[in-house]
């Protein structure tokens, strides 16, 4: 089968982790017989300097034709100074928004290679995990199209005679569709995995989480083999590093899963790790022909610091290309064949700095970005 991928390698370190990744997608083509073609799309700081707008209607334009979108990282300290609406941030929420990719997949999984990564003892990853092993594999579904990221915003400027210094604000604002939708996207996730449910919200304080709620009464009773669970959103920060065993899914706003995804991130060992699958359908989507779009991206920024110099972690854009295979496209042996090929590099002991001798460092290696693309290519076997 051929497939069409939008690549948006963006800023920063971005380039030097999608090149890896579609290496290894690549790879896993030639050794199942799939073709992967790469539609190479401008976003972010990059495309502020060649068109002055971070996301060129172009650049959507194209990606709505493909099957799915491969995406770096956009942003960088030059453009720090621009305007909100044209900084290079502007560029993946207009992606989102543009391919109505609502649900946002974050798994946070600890790997037992990374263990010593992990800044929790044993004892806290033990309480809550149903096994009371010291390990956790949770994921995030973070809405991504509404909420304070989308809502009503401006300033409302200094009162003329000068009395009244001015202000500003944001708005979260929640239709009862836009819940539903990312919270059967949730019920998916979880009839797959161990059939909990997590809501996260501040329904003590906030009416839009009361309206969470209120939804999820009713979206529940489609799934009653799924429990279904609440929990106020400081809460569930203090619970993610005090026990994050108990989780399976989390399903949250906006704002909330952005905060969330960040903290569990740490948990894993390094952000670098962390893939990410945004889709346009509560069950694995498919473009083209009006079906739905899927984004995948690591969870990562940009990392000037080190752009440039070899030293990123590709692993987390490696893991967002199989969730696109497994997502966009179907593909789960394909899929599991790449995760198999990290977990293979990894038991290697071949490390990237990020993840470096976070298991004692006996009989690891630390290599750059590009080594670490040729060692999972090499273990799939493939060119
Ligand atoms: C993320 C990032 C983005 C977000 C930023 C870069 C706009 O933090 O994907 O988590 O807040 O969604
Ligand atoms: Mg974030």
């Amino acid at each position: 089968m051929n497939y069409s991928i939008a690549l948006v390698p963006g800023d920063g370190i971005g380039p030097e982790v999608t090149g890896p990744a579609a290496e290894v997608l690549d790879a896993v083509g030639d050794k199942y017989g799939h073709v992967f073609n790469y539609v190479e799309l401008m976003a972010g700081g990059k495309a502020i300097d060649a068109c002055g707008e971070p996301l060129p209607p172009e650049t959507l334009d194209a990606a709505r034709q493909c099957d799915a979108l491969l995406l770096g990282a956009v942003g960088g300290p030059q453009w720090e100074d621009l305007p909100g609406h044209l900084r290079p941030e502007r560029a993946l929420l207009g992606l989102r928004s543009g391919l109505e990719v609502f649900a946002n997949l974050r798994p946070a999984v600890l790997l037992p290679q990374l263990r010593a990564a992990c800044p929790l003892k044993d004892e806290a990853l033990a309480v809550g995990h149903p096994e009371g092993k010291a390990a956790f594999d949770l994921l995030i579904v973070r809405e991504l199209t509404g909420g304070l990221y989308f809502g009503k915003r401006g300033r409302i400027e200094e009162s003329s005679n000068g009395h009244s210094p001015g202000a500003a604000f944001d708005t979260e604002t929640y239709s009862w569709a836009e819940i539903e939708r990312v919270l059967r996207s949730g019920y998916a996730a979880a009839a797959a995995r161990w059939k909990k449910l997590c809501i996260v919200d501040k329904a003590n304080v906030l009416e839009s989480s009361r309206y969470w709620r209120e939804v999820a009464s009713v979206v529940s009773r489609d799934y009653p083999d799924i429990e279904t669970s609440y929990m106020y959103v400081d809460n569930c920060a203090m619970q993610l590093v005090r026990a994050p065993g108990q989780f399976d899914v989390i399903v949250t706003s906006n704002l909330f899963g952005d905060i969330l995804s960040d903290e569990a991130s740490v948990l894993t060992g390094s952000i670098g790790m962390l893939p990410s699958a945004s889709l346009g359908s509560p069950e694995a989507p498919l473009a083209k022909g009006g079906r739905p779009m899927g984004m995948y991206e690591p969870i990562h920024g940009s990392a000037p610091d080190i752009a440039g110099q070899d030293m990123a972690n590709p692993l987390g854009t490696i893991l967002s290309a199989a969730m696109m295979l497994r997502y966009s496209f179907a593909l789960e042996r394909e899929a599991r064949e790449i995760e198999a090929a990290v977990n293979t590099v990894l038991d290697r002991g071949l490390r990237t700095r990020d993840i470096a001798g976070r298991g004692g460092g006996a009989g690891e290696k630390i290599i750059g970005t590009r080594a670490m693309g040729e060692a999972v290519v090499a273990a799939i076997g493939g060119l």
